[in-house]
């Protein structure tokens, strides 16, 4: 006899969802999906042992469970903390979440070279997002920014280490997915950096995947660098038989000419399926590869601003666009404002609708 999965109940921004023991409270959220979803810069499903680094998924548990439901004290990691029955975690609800991902963000730039006209990940890249919207203007910070020896990592992979935000993902893949690691951190504290301590070249099979999992501009691709905007480039499905990974992939054409190929990623901006470096350096002609059609980009970025085939843009309705879930602030326009007067029927006007219109209805209430 099968033993029954033991179920959790947990509630998230005020939805509740019953989660499999051993969710932890990110696995949970995702699951919800929408904007109750902390943002991840370390955590990486596919990735054993990722998680715990960055801080950007910090979450409020206001409720720890039935049994305990004391509140946390402290904010806490959401990729790191299992889910317990009965409990109550706030995300975007909570005013200390927002703070404090504020000061986790501004600490993630305190040495970022902003040059995202320059970097390759412009546009792809999860800290750009960030900045964007729990960044400040300006920064705080009055000392010089951290500075690094280069290291070259060989043919296929660039990396410009004061971009790096330690994450180890990079590592966690080349442990996980080739068959002799050769990098690593180096160093702890502000002088920790990506390295390979004796100068060698990262070039096993199926590394070239790091740069996909690089959620900023740390590493990237040597074979695409400086080529183009990813804004201007238009992402194809297509594949290929290919003897040692799955040869699905994504190519980033402009016209027939394929400058980059990369693994396909999921709403989360997790690799799909990993893909070997002949897949992804080697084959860069529109003929080595069976084309499937346009890419869907359903990130918010500005690769969607392309108006592609498929682009998947929000339907018109609240519960279409949230899941079947309603938004839990929502202010009525007309509460505030006598514009778009809702007993005006636009379509029943004869001409232009002008100001002299609804002052006319404003009369007549
Ligand atoms: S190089 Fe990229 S993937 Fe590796 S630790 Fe730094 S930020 Fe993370
Ligand atoms: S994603 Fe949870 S600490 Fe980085």
């Amino acid at each position: 006899m099968t033993e029954a999965v033991k179920t959790l109940k947990v509630t998230i921004d005020n939805i509740t969802i019953d989660v499999p023991a051993g969710t932890t409270v990110l696995q949970a959220a995702r699951m919800i999906g929408g904007d109750v979803v902390p943002p991840a810069m370390c955590y990486y499903s596919k990735l054993q042992g990722s998680g715990g680094k960055c801080r950007t998924c910090l979450v409020e548990v206001s409720k720890g469970s039935e049994a305990d439901p004391r509140p946390m004290p402290k904010l806490v990691a959401s990729c790191r903390t299992g889910v317990m029955d009965g409990m109550e975690v706030k995300n975007m609800t909570s005013n200390r979440v927002g703070d404090a991902r504020n000061g986790v963000v501004e600490f993630l730039l305190l040495n970022h070279p902003l040059d995202c006209p320059v970097c390759d990940q412009a546009g792809e890249c999860h800290l750009q997002d960030l900045g964007y919207e729990h960044g400040k203007q300006g920064t705080r910070y009055e000392f010089k920014r951290r500075t690094f020896e280069k290291h070259d990592l060989g043919p296929y992979i660039q990396l410009h280490m004061t971009r790096c935000i330690l994450c180890y993902r990079c590592v966690f893949t080349a442990d996980q997915l080739t068959e002799k690691r050769v990098h690593g951190i180096l160093s702890r504290g502000d002088h920790a950096e990506i390295a390979t301590y004796i100068e060698k070249s990262l070039d096993n099979n199926f590394i070239g995947n790091v740069i996909d999992v690089c959620p900023v501009g740390a590493l990237t691709d040597k074979t695409f660098r400086f080529k183009n905007r990813v804004w201007f480039t238009k992402p194809v499905l297509a594949h290929r038989n290919c003897s040692c990974c799955s040869g699905k992939v994504t190519l980033w054409q402009r016209g027939e000419e394929v400058l980059r190929v990369t693994a396909r990623k999921d709403q989360w901006g997790e690799v799909e399926e990993w893909i070997c470096n002949e897949c992804r350096f080697e084959k860069k002609k529109t003929s080595d590869w069976i084309i499937e059609g346009a890419a869907p980009v359903n990130r918010h970025s500005v690769i969607s601003q392309g108006h592609y085939e498929h682009t998947i843009k929000p339907a018109e309705t609240f519960s279409a666009v949230m899941d079947g879930r309603n938004p839990q602030l929502l202010m009525d326009i007309h509460t505030v404002s006598e514009v778009n007067d809702p007993a005006i029927d636009l379509s029943q006007v004869n001409g232009p609708a002008t100001s002299a219109l609804y002052a006319k209805t404003d009369k007549k209430h």
